[in-house]
């Protein structure tokens, strides 16, 4: 039986980090997936790591019919996936009156539906010390002006990691919440600017490190992880305050 890690939103960002710390971390393993759209980036990750088996699968997880392909090919194979990283998303911020159907429907289809189905396709194949890392956001701990559609579904994986996470104790598989801030990616590009305004101007974070530490956490069973000082403390704070002062505070960053 082959040992897996997984790892979705593989083709840049996080998901590119995670490959390189799956791999430092857990060298032993047979097969690393590694999933996203764009396949000739899959395939030149393949190539960089050369010695270890990497198997790049092309796939829109907005696609409902790639869940059964996935679940046939698992089926013949009947691999262990001991780490499965649950972590492509997608984002456009903006006023929600000016936003296009097609991007609220993606970041509802990538982050919603499609982590759902990616947890749910996978988890007959882990067991005993498996973990998965689902990312999430600190969008999650309140919501979020100009990002309404992206921090909601975010909230939304916060409470299915959590639930989860529960329901799986028992078998001893751990759900590690990921929550990081500002990430230098497609996503956030570090500088980005609107109307001649920086618009990131909260601390970015080390994804090497970040990445390292997620894995580190997931193994000893920890349930969520904010990366970063500052972030640690807006849990925090999220915690005590009420969200509507929480909200008009995001405001002014936007
Ligand atoms: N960057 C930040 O500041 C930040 C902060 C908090 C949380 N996050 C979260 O971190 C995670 C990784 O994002 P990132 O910052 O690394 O951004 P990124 O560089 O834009 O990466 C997003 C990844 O998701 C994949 N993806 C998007 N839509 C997809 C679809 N329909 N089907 C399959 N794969 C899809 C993309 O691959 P393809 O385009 O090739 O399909 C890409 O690999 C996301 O969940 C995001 O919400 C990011």
């Amino acid at each position: 039986m082959a040992d897996l890690a997984v790892i979705t939103g593989a083709s840049s960002g996080l998901g590119v980090k995670f490959l390189e710390s799956v791999i430092h971390r857990y060298p032993q393993l047979d097969e690393y997936w590694i999933i996203a759209r764009r396949k000739e980036r899959l395939e030149k990750l393949a190539e960089a790591y050369k010695d270890k088996k990497i198997v790049p699968i092309e796939a829109d997880l907005g696609d409902e019919k790639l869940y059964d392909k996935i679940s046939e090919r698992l089926e013949k194979n009947k691999p262990h996936v001991k780490v499965l990283i649950n972590n492509a998303g997608y984002v456009k911020s903006g006023m929600f009156s000016d936003m296009k159907q097609e991007d609220i429907l993606s970041m509802i289809s990538v982050n919603v539906k499609g982590m759902t189905m990616i947890q749910k396709t996978f988890l007959p194949y882990m067991g005993k010390g498996s973990f998965t890392v689902i990312t999430c956001s600190v969008s999650s701990f309140a919501p979020v002006p100009c990002q309404t559609v992206y921090s909601a579904t975010k909230k939304y994986i916060y409470y299915f990691g959590r639930a989860l996470r529960e329901e799986l104790l028992e078998k001893e598989i751990n759900v590690l919440l990921l929550c990081p801030g500002n990430m230098d990616t497609e996503m956030n590009p570090k500088g980005q600017q609107r109307q001649g305004r920086k618009i990131n101007r909260l601390p970015f974070l080390d994804m090497d490190i970040l990445t390292a530490k997620a894995l580190e956490k997931a193994e000893k069973g920890k349930g969520v992880y904010t990366p970063g000082t500052f972030y640690k403390f807006y849990r925090v704070v999220s915690r005590i305050f009420p969200s509507l002062w929480l909200m008009k505070t995001a405001k002014k960053f936007y």
